[in-house]
């Protein structure tokens, strides 16, 4: 039988246990000689080939051994993970004496800020926020508000149409269709708001642009008169601006109103007298609204002889425009930080 030293094979492991720099390479040197055909797990095996008295002898002391072994094992594999705990540790390290780095942080654009205004003033007069489609059907846009094909109030709202072959599609040029959708599902009275962005093929200046945002209302019961339009969007007006407002209301047309009103608002920068915020004119004009025309309460499964209610329409920049003084609405959408920053 081959002799076997065990006393070698004690230095030799612990030289290289020592040697082991991570514990991959630790893994290894164990299974080398405590895996299951590691050296001393088969010298451990081969006992039972020795005589007795041997047998006891080499077996007491290879098992003394592999105690011995797996200690070490145990003991470097602390000292490697402790040592890679450092390195991290070192790595990570964070003076707490530096000044601190000032985080920038963004900030809401001016027209969201402006939007949850509205909506929080509006909510707490008892209308509900509702929202609906930007790609909007030719019948909701224009049939369904009582302008039919071919009728010349079209004209107003120069459309931006998506080519499809069936239904007529459209980016919607007001967020007036919403009444109809709202009602055709929701029974009066009711009142609600609906914030959106709107589009038109127009040509931009300072007050108007391609895309913009408006803010319908919608009020609906037995009784609500022209005069319940002219108390709530003066006290929504006044709570936007935080001070006493000054409106007119002129006639106008909408086809979907009868009575129709343009709303302008006595520039509260110059209070009239005329300044860059009003284009020197000393009024903006705020909304478009009226009394809901029967044929649209009609179009949206009501009995018009039950129901009626006013309706506005207000552009959202106008507002912060206003309440800003801006003097371009370009300015919204220019992604010019130098202006954004500024809010
Ligand atoms: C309408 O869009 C109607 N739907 C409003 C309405 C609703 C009337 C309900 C009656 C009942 P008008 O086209 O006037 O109306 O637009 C309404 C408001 O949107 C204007 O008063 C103005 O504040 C804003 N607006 C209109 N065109 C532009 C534009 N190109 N750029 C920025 N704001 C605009």
């Amino acid at each position: 039988m081959a002799k076997i030293n065990l006393k070698l094979l004690q230095n030799q492991a612990r030289k290289e246990i020592k040697k082991a720099e991570d514990l991959k390479g630790l893994n290894e040197i164990f299974n080398r000689y405590l895996g299951k055909k590691g050296e001393l797990t088969l010298i451990l095996r081969s006992l039972e080939k020795w005589p007795k008295k041997k047998r006891i002898k080499i077996g007491k002391e290879a098992n003394e051994l592999q105690d011995f072994l797996k200690l070490k094992f145990d003991q470097r594999a602390e000292e490697i993970k402790e040592k890679i705990k450092k390195e991290a540790e070192e790595k990570e390290w964070i003076d707490i004496t530096a000044p601190g780095k000032r985080i920038i942080l963004g900030h809401l654009h001016p027209l969201t800020q402006i939007k949850r205004k509205v909506e929080e003033i509006f909510q707490s007069m008892g209308f509900t926020v509702v929202e609906g489609p930007e790609v909007e059907t030719e019948w909701y846009n224009f049939d369904a508000l009582n302008i039919p094909a071919e009728h010349p109030a079209r004209d107003f709202w120069d459309t931006l149409w998506l080519k499809n072959a069936k239904v007529k599609f459209l980016l919607r040029t007001h967020t007036s269709p919403v009444q109809v959708r709202y009602l055709e599902k929701n029974q009066p009275p009711l009142r609600i708001i609906v914030p959106g962005r709107v589009f038109r093929h127009e040509a931009t200046d300072a007050s108007h642009e391609i895309n913009f945002y408006q803010l319908e209302g919608l009020m609906v019961g037995k009784d609500v008169s022209a005069a319940n339009f002219r108390a709530v969007i003066e006290e929504f007006l006044r709570r936007f601006f935080g001070k006493p407002v000054k409106i007119r209301m002129r006639s106008s047309y909408f086809p979907f109103t009868e009575p129709s009103f343009e709303v302008d608002l006595l520039c509260i920068n110059c209070l009239g007298k005329g300044c860059s915020a009003c284009q020197k004119t000393g009024w903006m004009e705020m909304m478009g609204a009226g009394m809901v025309h029967p044929n649209v309460i009609k179009n949206s499964g009501l009995n018009p002889r039950f129901w009626q209610g006013f309706a506005f329409g207000i552009g959202i920049e106008r507002l912060a425009m206003m309440k800003h003084k801006i003097n371009d609405i370009r300015l919204f959408y220019s992604g010019d930080l130098r202006f954004l920053n500024q809010f």
